[in-house]
């Protein structure tokens, strides 16, 4: 999309178990032909995962919150005051730990005063994203209502049990009418004018909010600035902000993808400033999506993107290896950040990740940047919550772009239609690692290779990540080849397997995907294991996501 293009112009850029009765050597070639090892090691823990790194987006953006959280209080659609049932209910399954809203570009054009007061009363507003909407799509999409503001946000959070986080507009409004936002949605009630408003639309106590971004992607859509520029303006808008015995977690806009200089030079800036200052920042935010499948011929935002539903083995693979850089990206900022954040007391915030793709395969179409997730998808999110997991000291939280109808959804909707795509699958998966201890675990297994036009290309065979719970340890792994099943066996070094279940999640066809007539094509499957011992073997089908879910003692 030439917008986004814009934006970051400015920046540099059938699964089975079978127990094995002794530990066979690493990586060794076992009786029934084990091809793959992995050691899970209880004796180096790596840091406890932030239950955050499961957080999500909802950005005001065409079908996300019209159509696909707030469907109103009068709709036919079943709703909890205005919100949309069956989404409330999915996402209880899921442990949903925090929500960032209203953006995204979004956020830096919102007024948050739009969005509060008498429903009827509030003013409709020119959507940021209303020039890219088609001529068909819905009103509430290109003239924003406010019907969803703060009130409606903070309760839609409220019945799915996650925090919300919210983007505060650094490009078009004033660090005061950031105040005034945390002192409307923090100040004790009855204390202030705003905790009275707050009050008059139902909601007399404080929503103790805690997160809070300062812009977003301040690098474009946010602002243009330089990073020297944002650094003052973020000290600036975080100077002073009103506590009400409420902590406040303040999420700086950081970088696009391999954007080194943006974070170096925000933090040298802030370093400059005084030593307190990077005291200040709880989170720097890093935005990555895997766009560009044309395998090198082009960085054209538009010509790079490939399709959603019609793709070639060589797209499978090239989707995941951009994905797969996000790893490499939280290590190298991570080491910028060190340079100046010695302690390093800010963590990273991942808050845009997932793969972007042309437009054309919408559920609902006209929804603009919809696209609709497949069995890749949900590898690829398989694999990126995995990189989260393997860094727990670093990644403080993630927000997969987006929630519901935009990029890769976990749920797609409209009108009294709603599914479940793989991804949410995925989330529902992976959900048992939150508040685990990470555990270092080593994968042994050979690279895919696969034609990249003409030549041979690789790819890792077998990637995932380990957490404990006391006695309960989960594994999740993936397994990328697109046909090959990996025949594993599992090492848990450190203690013995008591029982266990496998939760797989994969599909015959790369391309399945699930639908509002096919709501169930791609859904995860749970089996018993049954074992007694220190080593298990184990079958991870080709192009699939796998939980074990294993009692050690
Ligand atoms: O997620 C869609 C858009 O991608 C967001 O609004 C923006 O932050 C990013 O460029």
């Amino acid at each position: 999309m030439i917008r986004r293009r814009e934006f970051i112009r400015n920046s540099v850029a059938g699964a089975g178990c079978l127990l094995f009765s002794r530990a066979l050597p690493f990586a060794a070639t076992d009786p029934v032909g084990a091809d793959s090892r992995i050691e899970v090691l209880l004796g180096e823990p790596l840091g406890t995962i932030s239950p955050d790194i499961y957080g999500h987006f909802a950005e005001n953006l065409s079908g996300v919150i019209y159509d696909g959280i707030w469907v109103g209080e009068n709709s036919r659609v079943p709703n909890f005051n205005g919100i949309r049932k069956e989404l409330v209910e999915e996402m209880r399954k899921i442990k949903a730990p925090v929500v960032r809203y209203p953006g995204g570009c979004f956020a830096d054009s919102y007024n948050w005063r739009d969005g509060v007061g008498p429903a009827d009363k509030r003013p409709r507003r020119t959507n940021f994203w209303e020039q890219e909407e088609s001529a068909s799509s819905p009103a509430s999409h290109k003239y924003d209502p406010n019907q969803f503001g703060t009130n409606e946000f903070v309760h839609f959070c409220k019945l799915i049990g996650s925090q919300p986080y919210l983007a505060a507009n650094v490009r078009s409004l004033s660090a005061e009418d950031f105040d005034h936002w945390v002192e409307y949605c923090n100040s004790p009630a009855g204390s202030t004018t705003l905790a009275e408003m707050r009050a008059a639309g139902g909601y007399p106590e404080p929503f103790g909010v805690r997160f809070w971004g300062v812009g977003n992607e301040s690098w474009g859509c946010g602002g243009n600035f330089t990073p020297q520029e944002y650094a003052t303006e973020f000290a600036r808008y975080t100077a002073w902000v009103p506590r009400y015995g409420q902590e406040l977690a303040f999420i700086a806009a950081g970088p696009g993808s391999e954007d080194w200089n943006w974070t170096r030079g925000f933090f040298e800036t802030m370093a400059r400033k005084g030593r307190f200052q990077i005291g200040s920042t709880y989170g720097w935010a890093l935005h990555h999506y895997a766009w560009n499948l044309s395998r090198g011929k082009t960085q054209n935002w538009v010509e790079g993107k490939g399709d959603a539903l019609k793709f070639d083995v060589v797209d499978w693979y090239e989707i995941l290896r951009e994905g797969d850089r996000l790893e490499s990206l939280i290590n190298g900022h991570w080491q910028i950040m060190g340079e100046t954040d010695r302690q390093h007391s800010v963590k990273l915030v991942v808050d845009e990740w997932g793969p972007w793709y042309r437009p054309g395969s919408e559920a609902t179409p006209g929804d603009q940047l919809e696209q609709m997730p497949t069995l890749r998808d949900a590898v690829f999110s398989g694999m990126t919550l995995d990189i989260f997991n393997r860094h727990p000291e670093k990644v403080a939280m993630a927000n997969c772009a987006q929630l519901i109808n935009c990029l890769n959804s976990l749920y797609l909707a409209h009108e009294d239609k709603f599914c479940v795509t793989p991804v949410g699958h995925v989330f529902a998966m992976y959900a048992a690692h939150q508040g685990g201890q990470a555990l270092r675990t080593i994968f042994s297994t050979p690279t895919v290779n696969y034609e990249r036009d003409g030549k041979t290309a690789s790819f890792w065979g077998l990637k995932g990540s380990a957490s404990l719970h006391e006695h309960e340890l989960v594994l999740t792994v993936v397994n990328p080849h697109v046909s090959e099943a990996r025949e594993t066996e599992i090492g848990i070094r450190g203690a013995s397997l008591k029982s266990g279940t496998a939760t797989t999640l994969t599909n015959p066809d790369i391309h399945a995907h699930n639908s509002f007539a096919q709501r169930d094509l791609v859904s995860p499957h749970t089996k018993a294991l049954d074992f007694k011992g220190k080593t298990l073997a184990y079958s991870f089908p080709p192009a699939s996501v796998t939980k074990l879910a294993l009692t050690v003692g």
